[in-house]
């Protein structure tokens, strides 16, 4: 049995993660979808409410869960094969690639990128908090579960 991980900061989920989570799902036997707990980034949203919105949106077909420290000692400890990443942008590529890089070296952990949809190519979660926050539309952007959370952190 493969088992993929998705890490992210998922604060909040965007229809970009979704998207890469989907496909994960329909690829692999196994995908753990883990929200990355680190003190020193700022974030809207708790670890706890984000792994709610994540149970809403892949409970049943993903495990979910929250890692601290290095993801290639997490990704061992919950059995994962591979660590699954999105990838948008020229930049994202650059980021994401050193950090494949430094996996590998790290414990052998081999990244599996997915392109992202071009729909999404331009969505981030700093972006929608942003348009968010300035009382822009961020509908079609986030699942709505994330829409409905996002208006009453932010009202
Ligand atoms: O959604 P993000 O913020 O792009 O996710 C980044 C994440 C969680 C994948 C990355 O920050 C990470 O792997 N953090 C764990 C710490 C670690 O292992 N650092 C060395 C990786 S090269």
């Amino acid at each position: 049995m493969t088992t993929a991980l998705c890490p992210g900061s998922f604060d909040p989920p965007t229809n970009g993660h979704v998207d890469v989570i989907e496909r994960a799902i329909a690829a692999f036997e196994r995908v753990v979808v883990s929200v990355v707990d680190n003190p020193s980034k700022e974030s809207l949203f708790s670890i706890e409410e984000r792994i709610s919105l994540l149970e809403e949106l892949f409970g049943g077909r993903a495990e979910i869960g929250s890692f601290s420290g290095l993801l290639v000692e997490y990704a061992a400890e919950v059995g994962a094969d591979v660590v699954v990443k999105g990838l948008r942008t020229v930049d994202d590529y650059e980021y994401e690639m050193q950090m494949s890089q430094m996996n590998r070296s790290l414990s052998g952990m081999e990244t599996v990128f997915m392109a992202t949809k071009s729909d999404w190519s331009f969505i981030s979660s700093s972006l929608v908090k942003e348009v968010a926050k300035l009382g822009g539309s961020i509908d079609g952007l986030v699942p709505s579960a994330v829409e409905k959370a996002l208006q009453e952190r932010l009202t």
